[in-house]
């Protein structure tokens, strides 16, 4: 892709490692947890239009787990992700704890979704605004219904950028 660049302006390379796993067998128990908090949270959402069931799970550092899933309305743009029903849920009920780490799972009722779930680009605001405001890096773990999965060491990696005011 053609980009103009002249001598006065500079190029940067943004590199962003993340860690790819085939079956959370091989995480640490303590993700382990997380993940299985994540799966279990996904079977209680309420998500009658899609269909698509999403759990999330955050670690905080008062080790505590909260859970949250998405939350769908009639009036479809009410409804609100997993991600953030979790998120702003610990964040009122525990404003002073950091939020370490938050795993995210995936599944449709019909049982085709293969893939390792991204969060939508609202969620990537809301967790990297959380990261900001902690200023320690929120780890994220996201899956696939058969238990591979990627972890990202801070939210920087889904949204590079990010909007701050
Ligand atoms: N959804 C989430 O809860 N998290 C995501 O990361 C992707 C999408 C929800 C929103 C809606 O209830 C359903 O999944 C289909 O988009």
């Amino acid at each position: 892709m053609y980009t103009f660049i002249n001598s006065e302006m500079k190029k940067e390379y943004l590199g962003l490692e993340y860690i790819i796993f085939d079956n959370i067998i091989e995480l640490e128990k303590k993700d382990q947890e997380l993940v299985n908090s994540a799966i279990e949270a996904s079977k209680r959402a309420y998500a009658p239009y899609s269909n698509f069931h999403v759990g999330a799970a955050v670690r905080l550092s008062n080790n505590m787990i909260i859970q949250g899933n998405n939350q769908e309305n009639a009036a479809y743009p009410s409804g609100l992700c997993a991600e953030r029903v979790t998120l702003f849920y610990a964040h009122s009920a525990y404003p002073n704890e950091t939020i370490e780490t938050i795993a995210i799972y995936a599944n449709n009722i019909e049982e085709t979704y293969k893939e390792i779930v991204t969060p939508c680009g609202a969620c990537r605001q809301v967790m990297a605004e959380f990261q900001t405001a902690q200023n320690k890096p929120l780890r994220v773990i996201l899956l696939s219904p058969e238990l591979r999965g990627i972890i990202l060491p801070s939210v920087n990696m889904l949204l590079p950028f990010q909007f701050e005011l």
